[in-house]
């Protein structure tokens, strides 16, 4: 591996614990001003001493963050489909690696759609992806997107993460599931999970739990950080669970009395 792939992996996968906690609000990409990220700048600004990486796209970055910022970015690369098709898999790779470039990212990320509609353009355009990347020592995150019609299982999701690792991505993003061990057991590189709708705080602790002692090395998460009621002191419980293996039940304590703290 070159010096500068793993350089910038090592921006995005701390060498302290192998771990990461990214922080993913690059939805509106295809879903727009989503419910907290209505006004980007805002929502991110408080999180990100504590996040890893800032995963987003080429306008949020741009418009949204300042560049003397040192937190790693890993650059949504992939789109072209609205939240008002029915089907969300018509993507293309929508930003060159000259302007990733310019933006000094860590990585750069995609959604595949394994089973989808649309599977083998978007497989096709994670392997353009990775030999662009690869030419400039620049990580690929491959996120598995799941369509409506896929069950969430071991199954599946082993399957599409899988493909991801044998075609060269260098991380995956994938959906936690029953039987996760087996995913990671199976897939040929690091595996980050993310976190999906909003759920009880308490719930998005017990699932980054179970992902990370299933053998995830982090979360891409973002509604359940963002749109928590207390999102600093949720993104601190998070780092507890993913970086010191903290039980779920006290993350949720340590998130109850920061988001109960004055100040
Ligand atoms: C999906 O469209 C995006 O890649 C999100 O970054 C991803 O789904 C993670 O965010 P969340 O934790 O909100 O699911």
């Amino acid at each position: 591996m070159d010096w500068g792939l793993k350089n910038r992996l090592t921006n995005i996968i701390k060498p302290g614990t192998g771990r990461t906690v990214m922080l993913a609000v690059d939805h509106g990409y295809f879903l727009g001003p989503t419910t907290g990220l209505e006004d980007i700048k805002a929502t991110t600004e408080p999180l990100l001493e504590y996040a890893d990486t800032l995963m987003l796209t080429r306008g949020a970055l741009r418009n949204c963050v300042s560049p003397e910022i040192d937190v790693p970015i890993v650059l949504r690369v992939s789109g072209g489909t609205s939240v008002l098709q029915d089907d969300l898999s018509n993507e293309e790779l929508t930003v060159s690696m000259q302007d990733a470039l310019r933006l000094n990212v860590s990585g750069v990320a995609l959604s595949i759609f394994v089973g989808a509609e649309n599977e083998k353009q978007t497989l096709a355009n994670m392997a353009t992806l990775i030999d662009e990347a690869e030419d400039f020592g620049i990580p690929v995150l491959a996120v598995t997107a799941v369509g409506k019609d896929m069950v969430r299982d071991a199954r599946y999701i082993g399957l599409a993460t899988r493909i991801a690792g044998e075609m060269g991505a260098h991380i995956v993003k994938t959906y936690y599931c029953d039987g996760f061990e087996k995913v990671v057991r199976s897939s040929l590189v690091p595996v980050v999970i993310a976190g999906g709708k909003k759920i009880e705080e308490k719930d998005a602790l017990e699932l980054a739990y179970n992902a990370i002692q299933a053998g995830a090395i982090g979360v891409d998460m973002g509604r359940n950080i963002f749109q928590s009621v207390a999102p600093v002191a949720m993104i601190r419980a998070v780092r507890e669970v993913v970086h010191n293996d903290e039980k779920p039940d006290k993350a949720y304590d340590l998130f109850n009395t920061l988001k109960n703290a004055k100040g």
